[in-house]
């Protein structure tokens, strides 16, 4: 008999998720959450299978040095820009991520941070909490907001997530513009009711501008100082894409100096660390990248990493066939390097 596949997984999961992998391999699960060295990840890579990792596993050239046993990483998220997959393509490790399971969830959110930035709900909420309500005679014009329903909607790469943003618009009466690298199809076009524009016309035409673009070195500081002077002075701006694909600290003298009107953002350049003069702004809705948290949407991220584990090592129905890999053409070298 065969010993089972040893798998790691980075971070806590569900137990019954963990139950399901437990069945064909032999698994070692972290119970707590806590920042890792790469010299720990690396020896922890080192020992195993397939590793299940999260956002903050770096999984690179270097972690993956001289590992001649490791098949499989799956990443318990849709956005991959932790995992460096020339790497792990030339080392023969297979890759996957977790996307369409939370598209909806996190297209939700990004509605969530329009509505609480554009009517103050976070700082309206810290006052009443404060217990400022009494005795403070709230003026008939106090907490004064912005709308959103027949404000104009502009969304910066309109993938999955971006298209699920646009759909909800209708329902505020929004009209949608969007900025992307290649132009959507005319259908998907007319479903979301959305019109491609230049990336100059969506930030100063936008009251409501939402980040969606994954994060790759050209997206780097896509939204900064420059491009922040460019957009109405009543706009909102929602992060739910990367931390870094905004300059956040001229995001936070943008805020500060009434360039924009308010932003929610869900990511954080160097989160989880967030930069200090975002923490003091009022007009700054803040979430601990969480857009994907539903009960509900967790759990079919963790079932979808597991069943891409499993079925990359040979096991259940799909045996053989991950079904979300990001580097399929591995497969073809495994008979080679990994028998
Ligand atoms: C979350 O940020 C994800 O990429 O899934």
């Amino acid at each position: 008999m065969t010993s089972k596949p040893k798998v790691w997984v980075a971070r806590p999961l569900f137990p019954e998720v963990l139950a399901r992998l437990a069945q064909v391999a032999e698994v070692t699960a972290e119970t707590e959450e806590r920042p890792r060295s790469p010299a720990e990840l690396k020896a922890r890579l080192a020992e195993v299978d397939a590793a299940v990792v999260g956002l903050t596993d770096r999984v690179d050239a270097a972690a993956l040095e001289g590992n001649q046993r490791l098949k499989v990483v799956a990443n318990l998220g849709v956005g991959h820009n932790n995992l460096d997959l020339d790497a792990l393509t030339q080392a023969g490790v297979l890759a996957c991520n977790t996307p369409d399971v939370l598209t909806e969830s996190v297209a939700d959110f990004g509605w969530a941070l329009m509505l609480a930035a554009a009517r103050r709900i976070g700082a309206a909420e810290r006052w009443l909490r404060a217990g400022h309500w009494p005795g403070s005679h709230m003026r008939f014009d106090d907490w004064l907001g912005l709308d959103l329903h027949g404000r104009t909607l502009g969304i910066l790469g309109m993938g999955r997530i971006g298209q699920a943003v646009a759909r909800r618009a209708g329902g505020f009466g929004m009209p949608v513009l969007y900025h992307n690298r290649s132009r959507l199809p005319a259908a998907v076009e007319q479903e979301c009711r959305a019109t491609l524009v230049s990336k100059a016309e969506l930030l100063a035409r936008a009251d409501f501008l939402v980040l969606v673009l994954p994060f790759t070195a050209a997206n780097h500081h896509a939204i900064g100082a420059a491009e922040l002077a460019q957009m109405k002075r009543s706009a909102v701006l929602v992060n739910i894409a990367r931390g870094g694909i905004v300059d956040d600290a001229a995001l936070a003298a943008a805020l500060r100096e009434g360039t924009i009107a308010a932003a929610g953002l869900d990511v954080f350049e160097g989160e989880p660390a967030v930069h200090p003069d975002l923490l003091v702004l009022d007009n700054a809705v803040l979430s601990p990248h969480i857009a994907s948290a539903s009960a509900a949407t967790r759990r079919d991220m963790a079932n979808l990493a597991i069943d891409n584990v499993i079925a990359a090592l040979g096991y259940g129905e799909s045996a053989g066939r991950p079904p979300t890999p990001l580097n399929p053409a591995v497969f073809d070298r495994w008979a080679i390097r990994k028998a």
